[in-house]
């Protein structure tokens, strides 16, 4: 039999569980594969004893409708920097991926898929040029993933974004208030763009775009009319004033090597305060609620896809690559393109033209 070595890692995405039931009913398919996966990325393999389980039919029944991952995940460590405490208590990393990939060509894995989003593929590509027989999916709420059009997950985050600047809207018109929504996407401003549009808002401040506050003081004004009227403003966590730096703060959790985005939200209403604007303010974090729980039809579908070429990619020796979805094609492209950028916005592409023609600023 030979056998395949399932992961997922980064952060929570809604689709994680439909990719590895796709993979596995894909591989039921076939008559000389079975499918492991390790939990919490990578550490199941590297932890003693190992946590390293057989995925069966009873174990991937009906999963696919499930947020999170069956087989838990981690943003921590990981086989290049895995977090060992000193004698005096502070913290060092080891890079365990020789001992890694020794196990598991030992154990007889022929292929290992590695579900994740960039972070996670940079490890997919190291592994890979190591030795070991990687094939990589890419998985993430940001979209901001380069060679992909779409990743699993996102449109669920943009359904979750856009119901929420529905129901402030009901909030920011009964009061005459501005409401500023604060979505996630780190560098990229996807989601906050699509909930933009898709909810209609007057603003939308992105990374990609650096705002003018006057600039979006002015919009603001032309929703008002003798103290009556209201606006929303959908930011992306990630954004930032012309010549000022993104809302971020260093994890004190060990090993997690991202800052930690959040709050942008509050130091807009303080800059529009601060600019002139006289209307009341209230902001929201939507936070984490972005990526948990059910993912809608589309990431179900998608993350389908993904399992499914994933598979037959192993079955096909189609080693050092990431799983893709471009041009409406589900294919594959070399993990080296695959982690050499970011998808961004583009500030003059259609979307943005989009958005600028209903009248949506975006402070520039
Ligand atoms: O990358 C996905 C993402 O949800 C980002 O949008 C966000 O900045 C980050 O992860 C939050 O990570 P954590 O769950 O570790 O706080």
């Amino acid at each position: 039999m030979k056998k395949a070595l399932v992961t997922t890692g980064g952060g929570d995405c809604p689709g994680l569980n439909a990719v590895i039931r796709a993979i596995v009913k894909r591989a039921q398919q076939t008559t000389n594969w079975e499918v492991y996966g390790s939990m919490e990325a990578f550490n199941g393999v590297l932890r003693s004893p190992k946590e390293i389980i057989k995925l069966d039919d009873e174990k991937v029944a009906g999963i696919h409708t499930k947020g999170g991952t069956i087989l838990q995940t981690t943003n921590k460590g990981g086989p290049f920097s895995w977090p060992v405490q000193k004698e005096d208590g502070s913290w060092i990393t080891e890079d365990r991926s020789d001992e890694m990939i020794e196990y598991l060509h030992r154990e007889g894995f022929d292929a290992v898929i590695n579900i994740g989003g960039d972070g996670s593929q940079k490890i997919s590509y190291q592994l890979f040029k190591k030795g070991l027989n990687v094939i990589g999916v890419p998985k993430t709420i940001d979209n901001d993933l380069a060679c992909t059009d779409y990743t699993f997950g996102f449109q669920t985050a943009v359904d979750i974004a856009t119901d929420a600047v529905d129901k402030l809207v009901t909030t920011a018109a009964s009061h005459h208030r501005l409401m500023i929504l604060e979505v996630m996407g780190r560098g990229a401003g996807w989601i906050a763009l699509h909930s933009a549009i898709g909810g209609g808002a007057e603003v939308c401040l992105i990374p990609e775009i650096p705002y003018d506050i006057d600039k979006v003081l002015e919009r603001l004004n032309t929703r008002y009319v003798g103290g009556r009227g209201f606006a929303i403003i959908v930011i992306a966590e990630g954004a930032k004033p012309i010549d000022g730096t993104v809302v971020a703060r260093k994890s004190d959790e060990v090993g997690y090597e991202n800052i930690r985005l959040g709050g942008v939200a509050y130091q807009l209403s303080d800059q529009l305060k601060k600019a002139g604007f006289e209307h009341d303010i209230r902001e929201m974090v939507l936070g984490h609620l972005q990526r948990g729980g059910t993912p809608i039809a589309y990431d179900r579908v998608l993350a389908t896809q993904f399992g499914v070429k994933a598979m037959e990619m192993a079955i096909n020796e189609e080693f050092g690559r990431m799983v893709s979805f471009l041009d409406h094609d589900i294919t594959s492209v070399s993990l080296e393109r695959a982690t050499e950028g970011q998808n961004l916005v583009n500030p003059n592409g259609f979307l943005v033209q989009t958005a600028k023609g209903v009248g949506i600023s975006f402070g520039d």
